[in-house]
């Protein structure tokens, strides 16, 4: 009978040595020393032997259980060894970081706001979903006014009405909001995100941004939006820039202009980049108009103020030589790693 454990002992490790994995080691156990084992039966079974049989049948069973549990952690031990050598060579160079970007309109913000801030702007914001009353009425644009069509605008309710909200079409909402705030002088700049009911092309975006810039005191003219813009394209696009400024119009300024300056690719000399001209458009301008001043409660014949906005993604394409402004929305990393 000890022969017969002798049997299944070699057997039973014959097989152990053949386990590769989690599974097969517990299918082992299972076959080996569970309770349906060989080994198990055996012991069970001591009773039916002659007394004088008993005591050695049982040590040696008993000593063979104990062998084949040994087995088992020590085969454990070395599979588990095995797999954790397979995966992890701690001499192996480590996976590179990829490290984010910063997107080129964060870029180009921080630029604008770098730019402003010791001109004394401090950056504010305002709501993208406004009332009509900011986007529209107190900037001189009345309900059914024809100018209204300069905006192709969202609404968020049905018909527009001097009560009803809208996406706001431009950051020129955030003149009033802040005028309505703090008494004068003040200076700020609004960068945020404008929308428009257009089609998208190269050069047009439903979602776009744009910074306001807005100056109100005492005998502020003409000539401090021209230092202050001037002052800006130099800072942003190279000393060698000069600005031009041409009749527009805007209902909340007056006089109105387009600030243009100097291309930048071609030093005005004309290029693709400038259509030959020489001079990129990059923003609208003015004086605050008299009555904005007065809506808000600002007496307009103590204070005058500039003001401008400019597209975020113009001011990007023209810095980068971004030729399609639908580039920065598709979140392409082949575009925007080259950024940052
Ligand atoms: N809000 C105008 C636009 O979106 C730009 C502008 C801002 C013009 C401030 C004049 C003064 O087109």
């Amino acid at each position: 009978m000890n022969t017969r454990i002798d049997e299944l002992l070699a057997a039973a490790q014959a097989e152990l040595a053949q386990a590769n994995s989690d599974g097969e080691l517990e299918a082992w156990r299972v076959a080996h020393l569970g309770r349906r084992s060989s080994l198990t039966l055996a012991l069970r079974s001591i009773g039916q032997l002659p007394p004088e049989q008993r005591r050695a049948m049982g040590q040696a069973a008993n000593a063979a259980r104990r062998t084949l549990e040994a087995d088992l952690d020590a085969r454990r031990q070395t599979l588990r060894r095995r797999t954790a050598h397979a995966h992890v060579d701690v001499t192996m160079p480590g996976y590179p970081v990829r490290l984010g970007r910063l997107h080129p309109l964060t870029l180009t913000l921080r630029d604008i706001r770098r730019v402003f801030a010791p001109l004394g702007f401090r950056a504010v914001s305002g709501p993208e979903v406004e009332w009509d009353r900011y986007n529209f009425e107190l900037l001189n644009i009345p309900a059914h006014h024809p100018a209204r069509d300069m905006w192709d605008t969202f609404h968020v309710q049905q018909d527009a009405r001097p009560g009803d909200l809208l996406l706001r079409t431009h950051t020129s909402p955030v003149q009033a909001r802040v005028m309505e705030q703090v008494p004068p002088p003040v200076r700020v700049i609004v960068p945020g995100k404008v929308y428009r009911y257009e089609n998208r092309d190269a050069s047009h975006e439903a979602e776009f941004m744009q910074v306001e810039g807005l100056a109100v005191d005492e005998r502020i003219t003409m000539a401090d939006l021209r230092g202050t813009l001037t002052y800006f394209v130099r800072a942003m696009f190279g000393p060698d820039r000069d600005l031009r400024i041409r009749a527009s119009y805007f209902p909340f300024t007056e006089p109105s202009a387009e600030a243009e300056m100097s291309c930048h690719a071609c030093n005005g000399s004309g290029c693709p980049v400038c259509g030959g001209s020489g001079w990129i458009e990059i923003l609208g301008a003015g004086m605050v108009h008299p009555k904005v001043l007065a809506d808000v409660g600002y007496d307009p014949d103590t204070y005058q103020g500039f003001a401008f906005g400019m597209g975020v993604e113009r001011i990007a394409m023209l810095k980068y030589g971004v030729t399609d402004i639908r580039s920065f929305y598709r979140n392409d990393l082949r575009f925007l790693r080259q950024f940052g």
